[in-house]
């Protein structure tokens, strides 16, 4: 098992609120429960969105959607309000438990300006990075939706009843489906399009509550990156091990355990050089045709600084980034979770 997988703690109240192929899933968790003690102990929290530390499921779609330029200020608040709230009354009223669909919505940076509320603290565009070459028509959105299911029809099924609720609010802007492909190991954690297990290096959930979650929110990185598939197969087992920093057929270290090469990924990625810092990976492949696959890197964390961080470094020094190059990338403030009588937005949005 991944480690993300063991998050389901059992003091959790898990509500799972679905309906005809759309639903959202509420980790709802107690005080007491929830909170590790501890040097940097967690501010208290009610409700979170799920898609965050639930555990991954077979797809994933990703929807950008611009906001209705011409919605500003209390007018703007108003829609966004009404859409968020649609969405949340739909996703409860239709309810039942059978879809195991979950939806994650987060905003973008430019919205709280518009809207005139206040902005989250680290809510700002990601800067440009060397080597990446970003297609606007992939890039940003003013709400970022992720949708994730056992199967893609349930993820297309929610995102068109989504759309429909928005109405002109909100336009679609871009989107991403991205997948899992089925584990070939004992140990069912996924392998990414380069043949490696990734997401197996996840905070614990103490770690999440020191570094993916900022009260009940958080902060989503998004990065289409196009991956050199075939280049990176053409290189022998053991250069491809030195480039990623970790043994292709089990995950672990290199060398019985030392240090992982200067120039590896897991090196330039790695809390190490980064005073401990964690982010939380939730990553899809994707294949779009036969010359466009790669990895739609998902990540959460409390502040994207850190992605900043850790891009840049892999800029600098890590080699992988001769076989992959961003092509799509957004970031959002993922909103605390919706309880009954405060839908989704509230604490944004007043
Ligand atoms: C270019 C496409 C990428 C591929 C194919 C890839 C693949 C991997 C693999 C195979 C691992 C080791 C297994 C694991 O711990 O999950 C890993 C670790 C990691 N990657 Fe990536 N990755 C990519 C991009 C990125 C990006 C853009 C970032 C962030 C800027 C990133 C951050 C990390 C981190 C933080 C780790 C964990 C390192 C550790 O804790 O030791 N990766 N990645």
């Amino acid at each position: 098992m991944a480690k993300n997988d063991v998050f389901d703690a059992p003091t959790r109240r898990r509500v799972l609120i679905a309906g005809a192929g759309i639903g959202l899933t509420v980790t709802a968790c107690t005080r007491e429960a929830d909170q590790p003690q501890g040097a940097h102990g967690p501010a208290p929290h009610g409700v979170r969105q799920a898609g965050v530390t639930t555990p991954q499921q077979a797809t994933a779609l990703l929807l950008a959607y611009d906001f209705d330029p011409e919605l500003r200020g209390a007018a703007g608040v108003r829609a966004l309000k009404a859409v968020l709230g649609a969405w949340t009354r739909t996703l409860v009223e239709r309810g039942s438990a059978e879809a195991a669909l979950i939806t994650t919505v987060g905003i973008g940076p430019r919205l709280p300006a518009r809207l005139g509320v206040p902005a989250p603290a680290a809510l700002r565009e990601l800067p440009p990075f060397p080597g990446e070459r970003l297609d606007p028509a992939r890039c940003g959105g003013d709400v970022l939706v992720q949708l994730c299911a056992d199967s893609a029809d349930a993820t297309e099924a929610a995102a068109a009843t989504l759309t429909r609720l928005a109405g002109d609010a909100l336009r679609p802007r871009w989107r991403q489906a991205g997948f899992l492909a089925p584990s070939p190991d004992a140990d069912g954690a996924p392998r990414d399009l380069l043949g490696f297990k990734n997401g197996s290096a996840n905070p614990t959930p103490e770690e999440c509550e020191r570094w993916v979650w900022t009260g009940d929110a958080t902060y989503l990185v998004v990065r289409r990156v196009h991956l050199r598939v075939e280049d990176f197969a053409r290189l022998s087992v053991h250069r491809q091990e030195e480039i990623i920093g970790r043994r292709r057929a089990d995950g672990g270290p290199l060398e019985g355990g030392r240090d992982a090469p200067p120039h590896s990924h897991v090196r330039a990625a790695g809390p190490g050089l980064d005073a401990g810092a964690r982010m939380l990976r939730r990553g899809y492949s994707y294949a779009d045709g036969p010359t466009d696959q790669g990895l739609l890197f998902l990540a959460f964390m409390r502040d994207p600084a850190l992605f900043t961080r850790v891009q840049r470094r892999m800029s600098a020094q890590d080699e992988l980034s001769r076989f992959s190059e961003a092509r799509g990338s957004a970031v959002a403030y993922v909103l605390p979770g919706a309880r009954p009588g405060r839908p989704l937005g509230a604490e944004l949005l007043g």
